[in-house]
Parts: C-alpha cells; structure tokens; sequence
C-alpha cells in the first residue's frame, strides 16, 4: 500500500532536500492523505522509506503516530546513499514501544534502482531471516 503526502514532495532533488529539511527542523508532522482502514488484519507490516537528513522523513513519524501498532512485528526497510539505515529502525521501536521492530534492511538507493543481483540476493536473505514472503 502507498500512502500519498497530502502536499507532494518535489521531484526536483534539491528542492526536496529543503523541504526535508525544513521539516525535520521543525519537528513537523506532515500530513498523509490517505487512511489506512484495514491494519488490524496484518500483524507483519514491511515499511519502507528513504533515510533523510540521517532520520526518518518526517511524515515517517506522522505515520507511527498516527496508526495502532501495538502488537504487530514492522520490518523497517530503507534506501539511503550512505547513511546505511542510520538507527532508524531504533526511532521507530521508541515511537511505537509496544510493538517489535525487526532488525531492518538498508540498501543504497542507485542499487536499488538498478535491482543489481547482489542487491536482490540481499533483500531474499533478509525476508528469509524475518520469514516475510518472498
Ligand atoms: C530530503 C532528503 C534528505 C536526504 N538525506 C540523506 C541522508 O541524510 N543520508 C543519506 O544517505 N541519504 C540521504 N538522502 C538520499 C536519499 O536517501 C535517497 O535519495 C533515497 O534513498 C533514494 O530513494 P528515492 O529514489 O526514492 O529518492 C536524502 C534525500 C533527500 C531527498
């Protein structure tokens, strides 16, 4: 499921790195436009995002906040360049306490652009170890 921003992010990559970083400033939680309905039949959620300004976006935060997790297992997932998953996954145990977050799984963003093999053998080992479907 894709969750749009209520006010979208620009395309333009420097464009987008200000307003990400105005928001992180501001401690900001932007708004997401949809809802989810239906997360009280999942107990295994996969989240993925791309790391900004060595944190989650913060609609990322809006996201946890907004939504009951308790009790249910989140596999963080992340596209970065450089960063790697930059504790985030230990952001997110802090921001929904009661539920468990998994070690998550972090691949640069050109990689996973270019699906390169190595890149592809590395997300099945990771849905292996977690026992998600592949
Ligand atoms: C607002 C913004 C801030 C970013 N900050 C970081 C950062 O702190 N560390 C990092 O490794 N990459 C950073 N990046 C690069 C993104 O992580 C990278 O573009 C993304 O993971 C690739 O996925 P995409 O194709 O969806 O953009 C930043 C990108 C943007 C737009």
């Amino acid at each position: 499921m894709l969750l749009p921003p209520q006010i979208p992010y620009p395309d333009k990559y420097d464009e987008c790195r200000r307003r990400g970083s105005e928001e992180k400033q501001a401690n900001a939680r932007p708004e997401i436009k949809d809802k989810i309905s239906n997360l009280d039949q999942y107990n295994n959620i996969i989240v993925g995002y791309p790391i900004w300004h060595g944190d989650l976006p913060m609609i990322m935060y809006t996201f946890f906040e907004s939504n009951n997790f308790d009790g249910k297992n989140i596999y963080p997932f992340v596209t970065h360049e450089g960063s790697g998953i930059a504790h985030t996954d230990e952001k997110i145990q802090n921001t929904v306490p009661n539920a468990k977050v998994a070690d998550g799984l972090e691949v640069r963003g050109i990689k996973a652009q270019a699906l390169e093999k190595t890149t592809k053998a590395k997300i099945s080992t990771w849905l292996d170890l977690n026992k998600l479907i592949k």
